[in-house]
């Protein structure tokens, strides 16, 4: 079966508790477990992995390259920060979709660059925790056809 990468970055682990007019009600928890079950559904295993810290989403992401055919990242506010996950993604030898849970381009202004969209395949924003299931499902597209 083909495995791949979910990867969320900073103050997701809050998910649930933090700003829930924004990002929602469900936990991490509960919306890794449903993409892992989405993923059996779409014949992928899913693996995920949430961090605060970016050299370890960039060693997360190095590290996916040996095992993984495609990753779906929400790279939260290092989205807007980080050249080091804009060089890691460019380098990484499978696609990657860009993911954010709220509309970054209908909120304050320094929301509006993303430093990651030029290396992603694409990009989903604003659907909720739902933008992780249109990512994977469009990853798995894309690894089908590959
Ligand atoms: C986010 C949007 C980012 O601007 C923010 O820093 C986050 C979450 C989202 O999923 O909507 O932490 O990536």
């Amino acid at each position: 079966m083909n495995s791949i990468l979910i990867l969320h970055g900073p103050n997701l682990n809050l998910l649930g508790e933090r700003e829930p007019e924004i990002y929602g009600e469900k936990t991490l928890k509960e919306i890794n477990e449903f993409l892992i079950s989405l993923g059996l559904e779409l014949g992928l295993e899913v693996r995920t992995y949430q961090s605060n810290h970016e050299g370890d989403l960039v060693d997360t992401l190095q590290n996916a390259c040996s095992w993984s055919k495609g990753a779906v990242v929400n790279a939260a506010a290092y989205t807007h920060t980080s050249i080091a996950l804009h060089d890691t993604i460019a380098a990484v030898h499978f696609p990657v979709i860009e993911v954010h849970i709220s509309n970054p381009y209908s909120r304050e202004t320094f929301r509006h660059n993303s430093l990651i969209s030029s290396v992603c395949r694409g990009t989903i924003t604003g659907f909720g925790w739902r933008s992780y299931e249109l990512a994977i499902r469009a990853l798995a597209h894309i690894i089908e056809n590959n």
